[in-house]
């Protein structure tokens, strides 16, 4: 689990050597490197043998940002996809088409077989789980901390949830994701609303779901902030021009900066008091939790990118 949230996460189709070389150096803090729905099902095992020739030619650096997604526990062929690329070290495993907190359990025991078989740390896979993608993953949701915490080694590889609409409009045979205003339409937003609240009920990051028109940066731009002032910590690209917009978006601005340093430099001149004041408003514990988490996603080590 990375202790500074992604802000950009790429998604490279597992069978495209020339994608994942442009990938490489498109300036995303994570690729995810995709077996699923990006590849055809011919080309499913191409796909996976590429993936594992690309993680296994990388620095232990460079293999921090790259994930990957496999198919899902209904498709029959996780398991075989795990075996695949776990001997590759990815940074971590995006999960898609999770129908409940069982899916994640049943990953969580086969990664601790794999990770046992191969001499990997038992635990040290992460997990980003793609969590509104099915009818029944999305209802699954509200269950998420009462399971978290009852099955705490599986909750500990949780790095993040994020969400998506492609899979849930076809599920649900939904025509239109958005009204005339461009505001999502009730199935779709309670998909984004319930990735937020549920990821900051169990201490993960939220990652904002993908903006498919890549070819409009501005309606990108707008998507991406909005995420950001709800409180979503990154997003899902799909192209390298998405990439600077996100990273932008979802970068504290200097006078966000400046507010975190001084209200941090406030608490620490009132010297243990649980209250205090910064130019006359009140500041207290949230106050302090907000700063600490602006400046904390600002500790990148912006030399990391492989
Ligand atoms: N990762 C890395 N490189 C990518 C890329 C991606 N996701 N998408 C496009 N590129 C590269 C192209 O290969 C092309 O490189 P080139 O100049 O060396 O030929 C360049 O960026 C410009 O691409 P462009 O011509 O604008 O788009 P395209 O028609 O090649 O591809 C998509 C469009 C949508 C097919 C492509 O962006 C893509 O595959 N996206 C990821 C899809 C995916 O993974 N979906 C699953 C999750 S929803
Ligand atoms: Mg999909």
């Amino acid at each position: 689990m990375s202790a500074t949230p992604l802000r950009s996460l790429l998604f490279v189709p597992g069978d495209s050597e020339r994608k994942q070389a442009k990938g490489l150096t498109a300036g995303a803090d994570a690729l995810i490197l995709d077996l699923e729905d990006s590849v055809a099902e011919e080309r499913r095992p191409a796909a996976r043998a590429m993936v594992l020739e690309l993680l296994q030619g990388q620095s232990a650096r460079a293999r921090r940002q790259l994930w990957v997604r496999v198919n899902a526990l209904s498709s029959g062929r996780l398991f075989e996809d795990l075996a695949a690329v776990l001997p590759g070290r990815p940074a971590g495993i995006v999960l898609p088409k999770v129908d409940s907190y069982d899916d994640i359990e049943r990953v969580a025991r086969a990664l601790e077989a794999l990770e046992a078989g191969q001499g990997l740390l038992v635990g040290s896979t992460p997990l980003l789980v793609i969590a509104t993608e099915t009818p029944a993953g999305l209802l699954s949701l509200p269950g998420y901390p009462r399971a978290v915490a009852s099955h705490s080694a599986s909750a500990r590889r949780l790095a993040g949830l994020t969400w998506g609409m492609e899979d849930l409009s076809a599920a649900l045979g939904a025509r239109v994701r958005t009204d005339g205003a461009g505001a999502l339409r009730p199935a779709f937003q309670l998909a984004r609303t319930s990735c937020l609240l549920v990821a900051a009920a169990i201490g993960v990051p939220a990652i904002d779901g993908v903006y498919v028109d890549f070819r409009d940066p501005e309606g990108l731009r707008r998507e991406a902030e909005e995420a950001r002032g709800d409180g979503f910590s990154g997003k899902l690209a799909i192209h390298p021009d998405q990439i600077e917009t996100i990273n932008a978006a979802f970068t504290p601005t200097d006078a966000e900066a400046d507010w975190a340093r001084r209200v941090i430099a406030a608490f620490e001149a009132a010297a243990g008091a649980g209250v205090t004041q910064l130019e006359g408003r009140m500041i207290d514990r949230p106050h302090l939790l907000q700063a600490q988490r602006i400046l904390q996603s600002m500790s990148r080590d912006e030399g990391k990118t492989p």
